[in-house]
């Protein structure tokens, strides 16, 4: 298969694990909404840190101080960079998105949503984005306003119109559903807009946007944006929050201690200048030096050619299903591959997405099973869970058919499998 820019079997090369037999069988990785693989460029940053230049940051007058300090606020500078923020002091590092939405919630929210005030939250939200926001509304006596989806698996700018009100303070929104796939840039720039009119903060997660297609935090016009190194061929532990400078200088910091001060006296304190205010006690600065590497990497793919990548995957899928799977499979979300990315949620009618997703396991295919942290989503869908099958830049055509293949097997042994029981067997077609 080629793509317009880059050759995803050239890419496999740099994903050692992308090799490996499972269950006797080669690798189908297909877990990406969950995490990404990690290239060996990426790993031979971190190692290359800790191995020559591993020191504290920040503290130290000696070199290797110097050195570590200088690779940190570089990540800061090439993270920027990626997503087009006006200064790397907009870069806060978190743990990960979770965290980053964490800390907008309770130092923006706090500070800044009161009783009686609304929280607009869509159903589509990832518990990342909903949890924290109704646990401040609980403190703060506000009140969370939910965004309902269409049945498309869309949510529309009519919803948020009609839920808006001069209470409401916070929009929060994802850029790209973990479940069904659906892309909402457009739909947030024009929500964007209409937050600001009535005087309300936009929130987006960015976990499954920022990995696979070009990001500008400008041109979204929105107030914060977070998400994750691990999905986006980096290190876990380190997460992004970008925030509009303005607003970020307000506020007082996450967590104290560390690092967060310029002054302290037993009476008052200074905070300390952005990003460092919200960056207490001592930082993963190997997680910084992977998350660098990591976009260096995919800066160097280009951003746009990762999303045309993704979509031929989800126009070939969607071809193979219709074509080899229509009457046994139900496929959540937009239709159209321009409306939604790599991220593709089904379930075989009569079977349980568990058993389902032990089955292709067996074929050394490794899918997401259950409600994928988005219980209220897949409650207003009916559902009791899917299979997610996510994709990056090193899946290929080939593993669909192998995916394809697989459930061809699973629906002829659909009977069978009813009893939830799978083994190794299935693979015989037995
Ligand atoms: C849309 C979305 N938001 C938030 C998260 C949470 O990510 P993390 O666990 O890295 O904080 C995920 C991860 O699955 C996600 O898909």
């Amino acid at each position: 298969m080629s793509s317009r820019v880059f050759n995803p079997y050239d890419i496999r090369k740099d994903f050692p694990i992308l090799d490996r037999v499972v269950r006797g069988r080669k690798l189908i990785y297909l877990d990406n909404a969950a995490t990404s693989q990690k290239p060996k460029q990426v790993v031979a940053a971190i190692a290359k840190y800790y191995l020559w230049h591993n020191a504290n940051v920040h503290r130290g007058l000696h070199l290797l101080s110097q050195e570590a300090s200088q690779m940190y606020e570089e990540a800061h500078e090439y993270v920027a960079r990626f997503i087009n923020a006006r200064s790397w002091e907009e870069i806060v590092f978190t743990y990960n998105v979770t965290e980053a939405i964490n800390l907008v919630a309770f130092t923006w929210g706090m500070a800044n949503v009161g009783p009686g005030d609304e929280i607009l939250v869509t159903v589509m939200e990832h518990h990342s984005n909903m949890l924290p926001w109704r646990k401040l509304a609980k403190i703060r006596g506000a009140r969370v306003v939910y965004v309902d989806v269409a049945d498309s698996g869309e949510l529309t700018y009519e919803e948020f119109e009609k839920l808006i009100n001069r209470k409401t303070r916070v929009i929060a929104v994802t850029l790209m559903s973990n479940v069904l796939g659906t892309i909402t840039a457009d739909l947030v720039r024009r929500v964007a807009k209409l937050a600001h009119e009535y005087g309300a903060i936009v929130v987006v997660d960015g976990a499954q946007y920022v990995p696979h297609m070009p990001t500008d935090v400008r041109e979204l016009g929105v107030d914060f944006l977070g998400f994750s190194s691990h999905k986006m061929l980096g290190p876990m532990g380190i997460g992004v929050l970008w925030g509009k400078r303005e607003i970020l200088e307000e506020l007082e910091p996450f967590k104290t201690g560390g690092d967060t001060i310029k002054e302290v006296t037993l009476e008052g304190v200074v905070w300390h200048d952005l990003p460092w205010r919200f960056e207490a006690g001592t930082p993963n600065v190997g997680g910084a030096v992977g998350l660098k590497a990591a976009v260096e990497y995919l800066m160097k793919l280009g951003m746009d050619s990762v999303r045309e990548h993704e979509k031929e995957l989800v126009r070939y899928t969607f071809k193979r299903f219709n074509e080899e799977l229509r009457d046994a499979v139900e496929v959540y979300g937009p239709k159209d591959p321009e409306a939604r990315g790599g991220v593709i949620a089904f379930n075989v009618k009569e079977l349980n997405h568990h058993t389902v997703g032990t089955a292709l396991d067996m074929f050394g295919i490794a899918v997401r099973t259950g409600m994928h942290c988005a219980h209220p989503l897949h409650r207003r869908l009916g559902l009791a869970g899917s299979v997610r099958a996510s994709y990056y830049v090193y899946n290929v055509k080939e593993e669909i058919d192998e995916l394809v293949a697989s459930l061809k097997t699973i629906i002829a042994l659909r009977d069978k499998l009813k009893t939830g029981e799978v083994d190794e067997r299935i693979c015989t077609g037995t």
